[in-house]
């Protein structure tokens, strides 16, 4: 040994072009999906206090959200309704309803935007009901999975006629990609995408989506959601997707369980999402606004981990951001 090692590793990263040369992990704007909120009956966007940048949008300003954002070159847009409290009942019947506020502006996209993006729709009950809840309950105040499943269903074959290019169960009911596969295909949408959040925790990092959402939930959603120390679980939850017809599954959240992304992506032979939750904006958002973090530097890093973990998608508050950052 002559005293200077042979390996060298820093020799790689002597220059931005090797580092931009060696780079393992790509992040680019058609890999990250913008979550977006359309309200009934608001005029003017509503600012979202623990998502700072975030609105309820209109469906006027939601047409231009979503035109920038494909303009950034986004790959798709995950649409979520917020009706208004009056239209809010056990069953969350509003959520199928062609003129809900949901569908309505699906119809919107689908008319401005056609096939320059891909669009998603959150297919679940907890905006849409007076409990709050992502099912229906039961005489006991429990959860009914199979009376949710059809509930599931008319809200898929509603956004699919909307225009929904790929419908997305979030409520994590047993059956509920079977379920929905099943009634597409009755209703003729057999192009239809289905897009499972397989892996779904009970975080508290939804807390701010619950505020933009205006959800009603009192309580939790423990019997539904996954505890959070729970990665084996998860991946039968994956596997059980898989078998009942998932085109694409999702983890959620991301940051806290990137080894469940990782764990996913090495079992799972199609595509692979993960959801940087509003929790996880929060966080960064508030330590940014404090001057504590960077805020531009912190985004990009989180973004690249969760492709690093092995997804290849990324939904994302950032994402019209991160992706005009990109290019
Ligand atoms: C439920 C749903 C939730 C989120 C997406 N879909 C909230 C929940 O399970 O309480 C959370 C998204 C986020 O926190 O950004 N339909």
């Amino acid at each position: 040994m002559s005293g200077f090692p042979r390996q060298r590793p820093r020799r790689l990263r002597s220059t931005p072009a090797l580092r931009r040369l060696v780079a393992e992990t790509t992040l680019q704007p058609r890999q990250l999906v913008l979550p977006l909120f359309v309200a009934d009956s608001i005029t003017e966007p509503r600012p979202i206090a623990s998502m700072p940048g975030v609105v309820q949008h209109t469906r006027e300003s939601l047409r231009r959200a979503a035109a920038d954002a494909v303009a950034a070159g986004v790959g798709g847009l995950m649409l979520f309704g917020v009706p208004c409290e009056a239209d809010k009942d056990a069953t969350g019947s509003v959520g199928a309803h062609p003129h809900g506020v949901l569908n309505a502006a699906l119809r919107d996209l689908a008319a401005d935007l056609g096939a320059a993006t891909v669009l998603m729709a959150d297919t679940c009950l907890d905006e849409f009901t007076d409990h709050g809840h992502c099912g229906v309950l039961d005489e006991r105040g429990g959860i009914d999975n199979d009376a949710t499943l059809a509930e599931y269903v008319r809200l898929a074959v509603a956004q699919a006629e909307a225009g929904a290019h790929v419908v997305s169960p979030s409520g994590m009911m047993d059956g509920q990609v079977a379920a929905i596969r099943d009634g597409l295909d009755a209703a003729g949408h057999h192009q239809t995408v289905i897009l499972a959040y397989a892996a779904k925790f009970a975080s508290a990092f939804y807390g701010p989506f619950r505020d933009a959402v205006g959800s009603s939930l009192q309580g939790d959603r423990r019997t539904y959601q996954q505890e959070p120390g729970n990665v084996r679980e998860a991946l039968r939850e994956v596997d059980l997707d898989l078998d009942e017809g998932a085109d694409m599954v999702m983890v959620k959240p991301a940051l806290g369980y990137l080894d469940v992304v990782a764990a996913a992506a090495a079992r799972s032979a199609v595509p692979l999402a993960a959801y940087q939750v509003s929790g996880e904006y929060a966080m960064i958002a508030a330590a940014a606004a404090a001057g504590w973090i960077e805020r531009r530097a912190a985004v990009l890093e989180s973004l690249i981990s969760i492709r690093r973990a092995g997804a290849d998608l990324v939904l994302s508050y950032w994402a019209t951001e991160a992706a005009r950052w990109l290019v």
